[in-house]
């Protein structure tokens, strides 16, 4: 049976059982500040979990995409992964414990037809802190289902997991343990509870692989235990409390909120633990092997990263996320970088997404139908940031290897260079050193900052002569246009974000020449917004004054172009009133006197106070060409038209 079916029949099997179908949620929380990503099926539905009235009444059913940018690290055995699909079923103050464990049991024993000898389940052992006593109540609904299997289900106390390590399996079926594994919140266990979260207790069931027990996680097994024999498929949480100063108060009506991995169900299915070879990423793999000419068995851990980054930054693409720096662009960022990584290693040294990202989307277009809207766009924006990091890889991974012969231990210092001259990810350096069993110094981390944070000053700090450097001539129309860069550099952070940083200006009496750091294209709704601020600004007529300031004063407040020193003293050139300035820039200058003059047709001359003068033809800032000038740097081209 395939994952595909699975999630079919989990469906259907609910929605028999009077639940209504819910589409997927977006993996990025909509109305929800708290957290970046969607990490389990109910995220979406605590205000109704809260007591809200939900529109499609009180039974439901879902499979959610969910991401836990956690758990980025831990990719690479046989189980874990960032994203993952959740099978989810919730009654919403409806039915509770004696229709949820016998219906979730009837689906893994009857629907997809799982060896009841192969379950274990765990309950809550009960504890003072909540007040909520020990789940006997589902022990006994559990003890009748497997007898009617012909097992009989032997209770057995673990309490913590520590005890599970010691008391092992006792030939126990259900087993009790405490909050840390029987208590179910987005917050964790009760202590992590902030006030005003539901949470209950809640009762898990396990798929027995028989796979040996591995002693490094603890001398014996338990279902708990990390080794990988026992995987946990379902999760069946009796959300009935919430959080309060008092403690837990009974929420309006118990619910049940019940999770189960879509994924790990279907390894169960397929009797066989690595996870990556059910239907949904086998394809993947396959396709890696093809372009790598590589084996999957001996190249487990890099081609398991692959899948899983992609496929989670796919999702994450559909759901309307960009590469970037920041939040969960900057997530999305570091998940293609590592793919493209890890593909590397294995010989695949392009088109990487052009070649994979397809096939994910062939996978899911037939569920999902907004991937499959969204498949060309997001493969040509994955496209544009491999390219990018393609180059700043290739020159990174030679610097590393020079570096690596030289040395047996990199410095801070390393890592700076790698990261500061060939824009080698710092996360990247730490990965290939491990890698190549090269060490990294204890100290590395404070060097690394100290030389980060000198490098900011120099880069918050544009020489005087700059913009005069860029500058053809000092004629009127230059002039203009050097007043009209000062504009756009301010409205490129406005509309791009703060990492804008001028990398170099050219501006003759045609138009103006602007480089600055962005590592994507400037779309075009983004340039629009550029030039309608620049617009703005040159019919309010500001006033252009400078001053000379104290370097240390300036940089405080004003910026510059990437990589200048300067001395004691600079020029401050300020746009607008100087107590709420549009602009402050250290600059050499000339400038026109006030923005208006930019507007001006003709030489732009002025009357006696410096004003335009009345009736000259007004003309418009325009950005006519937006295009990548290296990795990281975009370069603009605009004129006064
Ligand atoms: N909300 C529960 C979980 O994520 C079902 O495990």
């Amino acid at each position: 049976m395939t994952a595909q079916e699975i999630r079919k029949k989990y469906l259907e099997f609910f929605e028999a059982k009077g639940h209504k179908i819910l589409p997927r949620a977006s993996l990025v929380p909509q109305d929800d500040p708290t957290t970046l990503f969607t990490g389990s099926g109910m995220q979406p539905l605590v205000p109704y979990l809260l007591g809200e009235k939900h529109p499609d009444g009180k039974r439901l059913v879902d499979s959610q995409t969910c991401f836990r940018a956690e758990d980025m690290d831990e990719v690479g055995d046989n189980r874990h992964t960032t994203f993952f699909e959740m099978l989810g079923n919730w009654s919403l103050g409806d039915y509770y414990k004696s229709e949820q464990l016998p219906w979730f049991w009837e689906f893994l024993t009857d629907a997809v037809s799982l060896n009841p000898k192969k379950l274990y389940v765990t309950c809550f052992i009960g504890d003072k802190e909540t007040g909520v006593p020990k789940d006997t109540e589902s022990a006994e609904i559990w003890k009748k289902l497997f007898a009617a299997s012909g097992l009989e289900a032997k209770e057995v106390e673990i309490g913590s997991n520590a005890n599970g390590y010691a008391k092992g399996m006792r030939s126990g079926r259900i087993f009790y343990y405490d909050a840390s594994k029987n208590w179910w919140s987005r917050e964790g266990p009760p202590v992590n509870m902030r006030e005003g979260e539901p949470g209950g207790p809640d009762s898990e069931v396990f798929y027995d692989f028989e796979t040996p027990h591995d002693q490094k996680f603890g001398k014996h097994c338990h279902p708990n235990c990390d080794c990988g024999r026992f995987g946990e498929i379902g999760n069946s949480v009796f959300m009935a409390y919430k959080k309060t100063s008092k403690g837990f108060e009974p929420l309006p009506a118990p619910n049940v909120d019940f999770g189960g991995g879509l994924e790990r169900i279907a390894a169960a299915v397929n009797d066989d633990p690595d996870m990556f070879k059910i239907s949904l990423i086998k394809p993947i793999i396959s396709g890696l092997e093809g372009l790598s000419g590589k084996d999957y068995q001996q190249h487990q851990t890099s081609m398991r990263v692959i899948a899983d980054h992609l496929r989670a930054a796919t999702f994450l693409a559909v759901d309307g996320v960009a590469p970037s720096n920041k939040a969960q662009g900057y997530v999305l960022r570091r998940l293609l970088r590592r793919a493209i990584r890890y593909a590397f290693e294995l010989g695949i040294e392009q088109d990487l997404c052009q070649q994979v990202v397809p096939t994910i989307t062939s996978l899911y277009a037939p569920n999902f139908p907004e991937v499959n809207q969204q498949k060309n766009e997001v493969v040509e924006l994955f496209m544009r940031e491999e390219k990018i990091f393609r180059q700043t890889l290739r020159a990174g991974v030679r610097q590393f290897f020079k570096l690596a012969e030289q040395k047996k231990q990199l410095t801070g210092a390393d890592v700076f260079k790698l990261y500061d001259t060939y824009g080698f990810p710092v996360e990247l350096s730490l990965e290939e050193a491990y890698l190549q069993k090269v060490t990294v110094s204890k100290e590395w981390q404070g060097q690394f900052k100290d030389l980060m944070a000198k490098q900011r000053h120099r880069s918050q700090t544009a020489s005087v002569g700059m913009f005069k450097g860029g500058l053809a001539d000092h004629s009127q129309q230059v002039v203009k246009y050097h007043t009209a860069t000062h504009l756009m550099y301010r409205a490129l952070k406005q509309v791009l974000g703060d990492h804008v940083v001028q990398r170099g200006s050219n501006i003759t009496a045609e138009r103006t020449r602007f480089d600055f750091s962005h590592s994507q294209k400037v779309t075009a709704e983004q340039i629009k917004q550029v030039e309608d601020i620049v617009n703005q600004k040159i019919a309010e007529d500001l006033p252009v004054t400078w001053k000379e300031e104290k370097t240390p004063e300036a940089l405080k407040t004003a910026s510059g172009a990437f990589g200048d020193k300067y001395g004691n003293k600079v020029k401050v050139y300020t746009i607008g009133d100087p107590k709420k300035p549009f602009s402050r820039e250290i600059c050499g200058g000339p400038h026109v006197q006030h923005t208006g003059q930019i507007g001006q047709g003709g030489n732009g001359s002025t009357d006696s106070t410096g004003s335009p003068q009345a009736g000259s033809p007004q003309r418009k800032f325009k950005i006519t060409k937006e295009e990548a000038s290296s990795a990281g740097v975009r370069r603009i081209k605009a004129v006064l038209e």
